[in-house]
């Protein structure tokens, strides 16, 4: 009673593909619409509505170096799976010849060193990372436009019949499995577009947004790379094509955030029980973005730039003992030296007043906390005592 003749909402989603839309937004800037085609694969498959005896979904992900390709799919991974690692990677420029595909497939029973091969691509390796409540896989083959001949006709078998046959025969089945594919194609027409006076100047100046008329032209241009590059039999296998966005310096902003959350995450798991917290002020904050700038490799030199200038430093710190458990450490900027400085600015800070200062976004993984919270309150009762 009460269902019947009322309009259904086809455009909600279930709590599962809720919980996976939130986690990829708060590791993914600007990149909407591979998310959302993620979503509906995911979707589409929680209901049980997949196309049998293909992959679950097969993805092309083409745009700029640095726009998060790869990271969406660690990022998938993550919030299914709990793990970024959980990713089977192929780089396709690594299986030119033969004998590298071999490293995939195995080699046929009797050849030489037959026994030895563990292929890469056998259902074991698929199955590795399957949990309790996910039996799902995903495979990425990074820069498909490098594939061999060879490499790419076990793709195409693997696009189509969700199978592949290993060189001892046996069959890897592929119907749990999401496939990413990866390609620079087009890159260059795309940096034309983006950077049209590719001096130094324009290169370490991002717009603030890349405007939509620019996006639009990028697509298409990755689009139009790839219809020419890859035959029509191929292009008919893909279920989505995503051209992922040029980030401009709103994103990268954002990504800056991010990567440093996801560096203080890292004291706290490798800090055990003794982490200690950082903040940034806007000045050190300002530096990293101007030195991690560079539109050509989007946020991998932002990336580049937080390890050189930060993450370094604070290995530096951690091994001659400068920085301690339970301290707050303030990293500013200094013009002059032009360098970021790094002053302890508190000690003995208990492990929910860490948490709260780190302000991370992305949770501490669970376990880390706990040990560091008994430990702090021994400190803390020692603090109060001797160290003042
Ligand atoms: N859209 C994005 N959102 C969040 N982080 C990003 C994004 N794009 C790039 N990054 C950061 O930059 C790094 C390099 O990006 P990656 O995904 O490897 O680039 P590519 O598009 O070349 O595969 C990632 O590991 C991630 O830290
Ligand atoms: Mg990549």
């Amino acid at each position: 009673m009460g269902r019947l003749n009322r309009q259904l909402d086809p455009t909600q989603t279930g709590t599962e593909a809720e919980k996976l839309e939130t986690d990829l937004r708060k590791r993914i800037v600007g990149q909407d619409e591979a998310i959302q085609q993620i979503l509906n694969i995911y979707q589409t498959n929680l209901a049980g509505m997949s196309s049998p005896g293909r992959p679950i979904g097969n993805f092309l992900f083409l745009g700029p170096t640095g726009s998060g390709k790869t990271r969406i799919v660690e990022a998938t991974a993550e919030a299914l799976l709990g793990d970024p690692g959980a990713v089977i990677k192929i780089d396709c420029a690594e299986f030119q010849h033969s004998h590298e595909i071999a490293k995939l497939i195995g080699s046929p029973p009797g050849y030489l060193g037959h026994r030895e091969t563990h292929p890469l691509l056998s259902q074991e390796m698929l199955n590795q990372y399957h949990t309790e409540r996910t039996k799902l896989s995903f495979v990425l083959f990074d820069e498909i436009e490098k594939a061999s001949d060879a490499l790419w006709n076990l793709l195409l078998g693997i696009l189509d019949k969700a199978t592949l046959t290993l060189g001892d025969n046996r069959r890897v089945d592929f119907s749990r499995a999401m496939i990413f594919m990866t390609s620079n194609l087009g890159a260059a027409e795309m940096n034309g577009i983006l950077h049209p006076s590719l001096g130094f100047a324009a290169m370490h100046t991002s717009p603030r947004h890349v405007d939509h008329s620019t996006t639009d032209k990028v697509r298409r241009a990755g689009i139009e790379a790839a219809r020419k590059k890859f035959s029509p039999e191929f292009m008919n296998r893909i279920d989505k094509t995503v051209v992922f966005r040029p980030l401009g310096e709103a994103e990268l902003r954002k990504i800056l955030t991010l990567e440093l959350n996801i560096v203080q995450q890292r004291i706290f798991i490798a800090g055990k029980g003794s982490p200690f917290v950082f903040s940034l002020t806007d000045a050190a904050r300002e530096h990293l973005l101007r030195e991690g700038t560079d539109l050509k490799y989007g946020a991998r030199h932002l990336k580049r730039a937080i390890d050189r200038n930060l993450v370094h430093p604070l290995s530096n710190l951690i091994a001659t003992g400068q920085v301690r458990g339970g301290d707050l450490l303030r990293v500013d900027y200094d013009g002059a030296l032009q360098r970021l400085t790094f002053v302890t600015e508190a000690e003995d800070m208990p492990a929910y007043a860490m948490v709260q200062m780190a302000d991370i976004s992305l949770a501490p993984p669970p376990g880390t906390l706990a040990a560091t919270a008994s430990v702090d309150h021994v400190r803390v009762a020692n603090a109060r005592g001797s160290r003042r």
